[in-house]
């Protein structure tokens, strides 16, 4: 199968499948009400930072496509509801295009419809240096995706199977990059043993794509009539920002992504320490169907969304925001409590 027609399929199948069979996580994690918050809705401010790059609002439409003509369309109408909508925008992989010096413009149409926006490249962690440069060039992009995603190379039948040296060629790409190198799932999540190795190893920015939103070990299972037994695989998106947060501290940047798909979700997402918040496929699937004002008027509602939570919690920033109560339900308590937390502590230390 072509390169080309694999885009076309991944839109097809993603759209399709819609989230999970697994939940984002986060309607295991709860504010607590606040019936006296004391704060004028003109106060709140809603910017964020993110590798250094100042963000007027904290969204994201994350990367989906590029690297064929017919999604040209696509990507013009992402980028214009991401300029609509003042988000940042990352585009899909430009790893093949920049290996066969192909469909430069189904990229590039991002930067011409979003002259002044924050825009991320995207490459895979196979790049040499020199393509992933290239990758940045092409868009004058403000930061690099490095993504990840083994389960899904393994369930594709032409995936790759060696993911040895893929490390040490992610730090070459780092030592080479003049833009911010975000490193990033693509829907199965990152513990906290790797986001601490990448931390180590000079990386800052980390995007945890958690499961629970677009799956694709699903969406090749579904593709080839393949095996469906990765359909569950991942850590979801609450337990991948409590991983990534535990390690990251002061450090590193987080950007929440996978099943973000409302206000309420980006507000708890920001709580547990994320820095901005994701959106991929529920934003394609109204760029898709509907337009590019329906696809920003996602990211408007859910910005409206956190303004209210933000003034329901008497937040007036982010980082305060980051301090307010939280409580944790569900199968989340099992996962904190066998991998070190204690909820109540956490819950006690915000209270
Ligand atoms: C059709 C489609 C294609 C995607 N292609 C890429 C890609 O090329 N590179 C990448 O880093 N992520 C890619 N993603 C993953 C998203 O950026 C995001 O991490 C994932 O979909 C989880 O977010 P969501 O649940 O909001 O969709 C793609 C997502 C979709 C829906």
């Amino acid at each position: 199968m072509s390169r080309e027609q694999r885009k076309l399929d991944h839109i097809k199948y993603a759209l399709k499948l819609g989230d999970g069979p697994l939940t984002n996580g986060l309607e295991n994690v709860h504010f607590v009400h606040n019936c006296l918050p004391e704060l004028n809705p003109q106060d709140i401010v809603l910017s964020s930072q993110f590798g250094g790059i100042f963000f007027l609002s904290p969204f994201l439409i994350n990367a989906v496509t590029g690297g064929a003509d017919a999604v040209t369309e696509i990507n013009r109408r992402l980028a214009r509801a991401a300029k609509k909508a003042g988000a940042a925008i990352a585009v899909g992989s430009q790893y093949g295009s920049v290996k066969n010096k192909t469909n430069y413009q189904s990229y590039e149409v991002v930067r011409e419809e979003y002259p002044d926006g924050i825009v991320f490249a995207n490459t895979s962690a196979l790049a040499t240096p020199e393509e992933a440069l290239e990758a940045v060039r092409m868009l004058n992009a403000d930061a690099l995706q490095i993504h990840l995603n083994p389960a899904q190379e393994l369930i594709m039948p032409e995936g790759d199977r060696d993911f040895k040296g893929l490390f040490a060629n992610m730090q070459r790409i780092l030592d080479k990059c003049p833009v911010p190198v975000i490193v990033k799932e693509t829907g199965c999540g990152m513990a906290a043993r790797q986001v601490k190795q990448l931390l180590k190893a000079g990386f800052t920015c980390f995007d945890v794509g958690g499961a629970g939103g677009t799956n694709f070990p699903a969406i090749e299972a579904e593709r080839y009539g393949g095996t469906a037994f990765l359909n569950g695989w991942g850590l979801n998106t609450a337990q991948s920002l409590l991983e990534a947060g535990g390690v990251c501290g002061n450090e590193g940047y987080i950007a929440a992504c996978g099943g973000i798909r409302s206000g309420l979700d980006a507000a708890k997402a920001l709580a547990l320490g994320a820095d901005i918040a994701g959106m991929a496929g529920n934003v394609l699937e109204a760029a898709v169907n509907k337009g590019e004002d329906a696809a920003a008027e996602i990211i408007l509602q859910a910005e409206e969304e956190l303004r209210m939570l933000m003034l329901l919690t008497g937040s007036s920033d982010i980082k305060s925001l980051r301090a307010k109560p939280l409580y944790f339900t569900g199968s989340l308590l099992d996962f904190m409590q066998c991998r070190g937390w204690e909820p109540a502590e956490v819950a006690r230390s915000r209270r």
